[in-house]
């Protein structure tokens, strides 16, 4: 079968003035579909540098990144940011939500941009943000703005704004990181029980030892590589 997510030789680094020190070197990764991987590793190390590549919104220097059997190389914009749009969704370490759209609004866009759903008051996309919305925790806060609601409430709005159009994999850069303990538990029983039961592919970087440990697999990045791969 062909694997959800495969790397191959990808390399990568930032120019810091003069000096690129390398962040990934010719990495190789295969992730089957339906798994739950987490990525760990000291801070620093590269994991939103690779969740970022697997996403496609940084390219690799070198390398190939393919996503269910596409070679994201061979796309060009504007196919590479359609491809993006059907298949990923991404989990912000900074949330990146909309501050000038409420709550539905923000968890709405990506059902718009894709085409499936023409507007707010459209009932397929308003069902489906009220389930999500409720799941999460944010039943009361459809009409909220960004900035009045809290850390954790914000970065549950990412998360639903990452599930929304269901997509095949999904990239979560520590989701709860800015949660407490009970709703980081429930966020995780929530992307877990989507591979369990939507199969969708989930590679979560975390540095929490709870959520590694629900993991199918456990990746650790060290000098730039995956260097202990368990299961
Ligand atoms: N846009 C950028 N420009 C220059 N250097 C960058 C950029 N993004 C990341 N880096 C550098 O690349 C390295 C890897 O960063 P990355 O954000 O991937 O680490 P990380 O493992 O996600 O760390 P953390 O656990 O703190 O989130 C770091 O040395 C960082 O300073
Ligand atoms: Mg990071």
């Amino acid at each position: 079968m062909t694997a959800a997510i495969a790397l191959h030789r990808v390399s990568k680094s930032y120019r810091n003035g003069a000096v690129a020190p390398p962040v990934l070197r010719q990495l190789d990764l295969e992730i089957a579909t339906g798994t739950f991987a987490v990525l760990f590793g000291r801070s620093g190390s590269g994991k939103s540098t690779l969740l970022n590549i697997i996403a496609g919104i940084d390219p690799p220097d070198a390398g190939t990144v393919r996503i269910a059997g596409t070679d994201l190389g061979t796309l060009r914009e504007p196919a590479l940011t359609l491809f993006r749009r059907r298949h990923i969704g991404f989990i912000f370490q900074s949330f990146n939500l909309l501050p000038t759209l409420t709550v539905a609004e923000n968890v709405l866009l990506p059902l718009q941009l894709n085409g499936v759903v023409r507007g707010g008051a459209d009932p397929l996309g308003a069902r489906r943000i009220a389930a999500l919305l409720e799941r999460l925790g944010l039943a009361d806060r459809h009409a909220a703005f960004p900035e009045e609601l809290s850390g954790g409430e914000r970065q549950r709005v990412a998360i639903a704004r990452a599930l929304v159009h269901q997509p095949d994999v999904v990239l979560a850069d520590e989701p709860t990181g800015n949660l407490d303990l009970e709703t980081g538990r429930q966020v995780i029983t929530l992307l877990d029980d989507l591979v369990r039961d939507a199969g969708v592919t989930l590679v979560m970087a975390t540095h929490s030892h709870e959520v590694i440990g629900r993991a199918d697999r456990e990746l650790q990045i060290r000098d730039g590589r995956i260097a202990a791969v368990s299961r």
